[in-house]
């Protein structure tokens, strides 16, 4: 059952009477119809009435509604303004762009600009690698999106993607002082988006491809890798990919079972999934069987795309067919990136002793985790209500911080895995259990070991 958190904060501004009982009566009237009560501050205070703001987490439109009616019952009471706080912090956007350097005065301008700076355009001119030393180049990633696939909205376009672009900017920077600036292209063209990022690319040191619909994000990147001398990664594909291959480690250590010897059902073969079984291959798995929403992949089938066709050449190898619920039977471990609600605890009781379930589909994951629980001895969902939250922000940071500090130009496998063991890592044996497989976002030991994992493979690999 879902609790009302941060993401549906509103706080309610409104008159009172100012008797000794009114801030209880208030707090439980919030409490009473479900809302969360987080701080209750008193802004004005006169001698028939006092103003306070409520601040309370909701779930929901409805329930905040609901929440304001409850105030509102109360006698003497007058709400004034209701102000969503998730807007609010929206407002203007959430990024800037600040000067590194002072501009006091005629010296600095002419050092900052002209004519000083055009020595510094001459010598890239000459030397271009010298971009990387005299420019933002050094720390700099392009977020690009079409708009296409964003969270689990969908098709919602460029300038609606752009409030997901910027935090994911602003999490750049503080996860690993990485500059990401937002690029919103108006274009849902495989060729159009390929040429726009050819064309930015000279003012970048890496490009994050977010939120881009497959099957067209994996050409997108495919093509720009051979086109760009730059790292291009798909954070949708690979920072979900290394997050679960760190996860899964850490929850085969829980479990006491070898990667070897597992069958790993892969439900989804979209941008993560496919991303997710192409970097669990290399761990050398018992088997995989990935699950559309056609059902089992293997060659049989005529319906498959491409990558589909890639996956069902190099996965299954007892030839499985059926559905997700005949996939299941005998599995050691589920990762679920599709659908909600696909099955229940009696599917998860037919999989091997001790398995794993990883639930991402989200918001809603493809088996309520507290049924996954009754008989998976691990499971891990993409949300941050429960414990073992698989979140992008483990990896995307730490990657693009290494890529930079290394000058890298391309982007590797290996350094996918690299990346997938330096975040497994943080959780040592100490600190392992099956409600800790993966370390806290806020975990400042993450982003730089992330960096160092990469930064190495990156160097030896140049
Ligand atoms: N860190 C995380 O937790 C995390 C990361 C990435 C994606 N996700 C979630 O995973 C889901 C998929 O993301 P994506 O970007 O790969 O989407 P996508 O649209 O590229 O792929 C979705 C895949 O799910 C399959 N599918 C849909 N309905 C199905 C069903 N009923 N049964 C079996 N398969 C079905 C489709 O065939 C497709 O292969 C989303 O809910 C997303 O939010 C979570």
């Amino acid at each position: 059952m879902p609790v009302p958190g941060p993401g549906y904060s509103i706080t309610i501004r409104l008159e009172a009477a100012p008797s000794a009982s009114a801030a209880g009566e208030l707090a439980s009237a919030v409490g009473r119809v479900g809302g969360v009560l987080t701080a209750f501050d008193v802004v004005e205070s006169h001698s028939d009435r006092i103003v306070v703001d409520i601040t309370c987490n909701a779930l929901s439109a409805n329930h905040a509604q609901d929440i304001q009616d409850a105030l509102v019952a109360l006698p003497d009471v007058r709400v004034r303004k209701v102000s969503d706080r998730t807007f609010l912090m929206h407002l203007g956007g959430k990024i800037e762009v600040n000067s590194k350097v002072a501009l006091r005065n005629r010296d600095d301008l002419s050092r900052a600009y002209t004519p000083g700076v055009a020595r510094v355009c001459q010598a890239i001119a000459a030397n271009p690698e010298d971009a990387r030393r005299l420019t933002i180049k050094r720390n700099t990633v392009a977020v690009v999106t079409d708009g296409s696939a964003v969270l689990g909205l969908g098709n919602i376009g460029p300038a609606a993607a752009l409030p997901v672009m910027e935090g994911k900017a602003a999490l750049f920077k503080k996860f690993a002082g990485v500059d990401a600036w937002p690029v919103c292209l108006d274009t849902q063209d495989t060729d159009e988006i390929i040429r726009a990022v050819e064309l930015i690319a000279p003012g970048y040191g890496g490009i994050n491809l977010e939120d881009i619909a497959a099957p067209r994000c994996f050409e997108i990147e495919a093509r720009l890798r051979e086109k760009l001398d730059i790292p291009v990664f798909h954070d949708d594909q690979h920072g979900t990919a290394i997050v679960v291959v760190a996860a899964l480690r850490n929850a085969l250590r829980v479990v006491g079972k070898e990667i070897g010897d597992c069958r790993i059902v892969v439900c989804g073969v979209g941008a993560a999934g496919s991303a997710i079984i192409r970097l669990l291959l290399k761990q050398q798995p018992g088997d995989v069987v990935a699950v559309d929403i056609g059902g089992v992949v293997h060659g049989g089938r005529d319906d498959l795309d491409p990558n589909r066709q890639w996956i069902a050449a190099n996965t299954n190898k007892q030839g499985l067919t059926g559905d997700l619920h005949k996939a299941l039977v005998g599995a050691d471990v589920f990762i679920g990136v599709s659908a909600p609600n696909l099955f229940g605890a009696d599917q998860v009781a037919t999989m091997a002793e001790r398995s794993i379930v990883f639930a991402l589909a989200n918001p809603d994951p493809e088996i309520d985790p507290l049924e996954a629980q009754k008989h998976a001895a691990v499971v891990a969902t993409g949300r941050s209500d429960y414990p073992n939250q698989i979140n992008n922000v483990l990896a995307f940071p730490g990657v693009f911080r290494g890529l930079l500090d290394a000058h890298a130009h391309r982007i590797t496998d290996d350094m996918l895995v690299a990346a997938a063991n330096a975040v497994a890592d943080v959780v040592d044996a100490e600190k392992l259990n099956a409600s800790f497989i993966v370390p806290s976002v806020f975990d400042p030991h993450v982003a730089s070991a992330v960096a160092e994992a990469v930064r190495a493979v990156a160097v030896r690999e140049s």
